[in-house]
């Protein structure tokens, strides 16, 4: 027969395994793994680290690829069957649109509402260290990038 003490064991047991499992899945969640493309990882890391498909969303991703002769002062145009894979490696794997649908899609990372609120902490001296550059550059602070890791765990800023 089941004491009380037992119980009171299998409770916390139940309790624990239950916590254990969340903590394990919001882990997964940070390590999950990034969505890649051969094409995109080669073209689109050219100039710069290739920009997850999640930090922007799909309408964003469109009007940076049906512009890509005049792609922020620099000419990033290819062939159409990369440009069409491309695209729609982006968009599947785009983020949400958290735009009011009266506004023209952004075409930076760097602009969105998302990237001011995480970076609202970083120093203007640290946004104008030439190290940094530019705040495109990501690779200066997030050690990760390359490989789409831009955890707060991974982030080294320059000096
Ligand atoms: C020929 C070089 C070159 C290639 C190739 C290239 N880019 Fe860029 N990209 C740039 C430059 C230069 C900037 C501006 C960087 C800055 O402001 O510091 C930029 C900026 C961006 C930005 C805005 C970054 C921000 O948030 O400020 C996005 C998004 C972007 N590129 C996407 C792409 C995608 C997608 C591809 C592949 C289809 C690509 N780029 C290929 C040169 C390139
Ligand atoms: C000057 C250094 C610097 C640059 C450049 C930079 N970041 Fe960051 N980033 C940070 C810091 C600092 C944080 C805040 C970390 C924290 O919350 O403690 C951050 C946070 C983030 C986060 C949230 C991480 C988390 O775990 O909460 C993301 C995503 C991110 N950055 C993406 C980018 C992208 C994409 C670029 C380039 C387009 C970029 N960052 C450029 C320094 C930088």
């Amino acid at each position: 027969m089941l004491n009380n003490s037992t119980l009171k064991f299998a409770l916390l047991a139940t309790l624990l395994t239950g916590m254990i499992s969340t903590l394990a899945r919001a882990d997964d969640d940070e390590h999950r793994p990034v969505a890649k493309n051969k094409v995109w990882q080669t073209e689109c890391g050219a100039c710069h680290v290739a920009y997850p498909p999640g930090m922007l969303p799909a309408e964003s991703w469109r009007a940076v690829m049906s512009g890509l002769d005049k792609h922020f002062g620099s000419d990033a145009s290819m062939d159409k069957a990369s440009a069409r894979e491309i695209g729609d490696f982006l968009e599947k794997n785009a983020g949400r649109s958290r735009r009011e649908s009266s506004e023209k899609p952004l075409l930076r990372i760097t602009e969105t509402r998302w990237f001011k609120h995480e970076h609202d902490e970083v120093s203007d001296r640290t946004w104008k260290n030439p190290k940094v550059g530019s705040r495109a550059n990501c690779t200066a602070c997030h050690q990760g990038a390359e490989n789409g890791n831009f955890s707060e765990h991974n982030i080294r800023i320059p000096k």
